[in-house]
């Protein structure tokens, strides 16, 4: 199932994050897709701000990887873009985390190629003037459910 959000602002944004922080279930994977200054890296910190995390959220552009062991569960928010071929993935020691328990937010999914698990949930995010259209789709069962627990707050929200 898809599910699509037009948003004007990181406040807005951060009440998506707040619905989808409560949707979602452990494990998950979700592959963003959008272009440089798409606002992979905002959704990433906003969902982690809702889940409690209080501290600055760094994009993971040189380290590749952050992990923050929230108490629930922890959350890895890797970043692809540096990689040179998707057999780096082995090298950097990351599989553990992608196929293990935890959510894992992934940027620039398409340089791991096959490499890379396939995602629970991918999200495609397109910037145009002031606003983004967030889409997402649910590539799995667990990803489904996560999607319509996520429509459901969303409509509760609205009333
Ligand atoms: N939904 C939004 N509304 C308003 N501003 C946003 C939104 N999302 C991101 N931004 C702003 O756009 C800038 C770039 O966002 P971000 O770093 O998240 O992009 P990115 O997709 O992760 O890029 P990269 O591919 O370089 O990692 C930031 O300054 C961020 O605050
Ligand atoms: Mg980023």
């Amino acid at each position: 199932m898809t599910q699509s959000f037009t948003i004007g602002s990181l406040v807005e944004l951060d009440h998506i994050a707040r619905d989808f922080a409560r949707a979602l279930r452990n494990p998950l994977r979700v592959y963003l897709s959008g272009h440089i200054g798409a606002g992979k890296t905002a959704l990433t910190a906003s969902v982690l701000g809702a889940l409690g995390y209080p501290g600055v959220v760094k994009s993971p552009t040189f380290t590749f990887i952050e992990i923050y062991p929230l108490p629930v569960f922890a959350v890895y928010h890797l970043d692809l873009y540096r990689l040179k071929q998707p057999e780096e993935l082995e090298v950097l020691g990351v599989r553990d985390y992608l196929e293990g328990e935890g959510i894992c937010f992934v940027e620039w999914p398409e340089r791991g190629g096959k490499e890379l698990p396939p995602a629970d949930i991918d999200v495609t995010i397109n910037a145009a003037d002031d606003i983004r259209i967030i889409d997402m789709s649910s590539q799995s069962n667990q990803g489904e459910e996560v999607l319509k627990r996520l429509g459901r707050l969303m409509h509760e929200g609205r009333l």
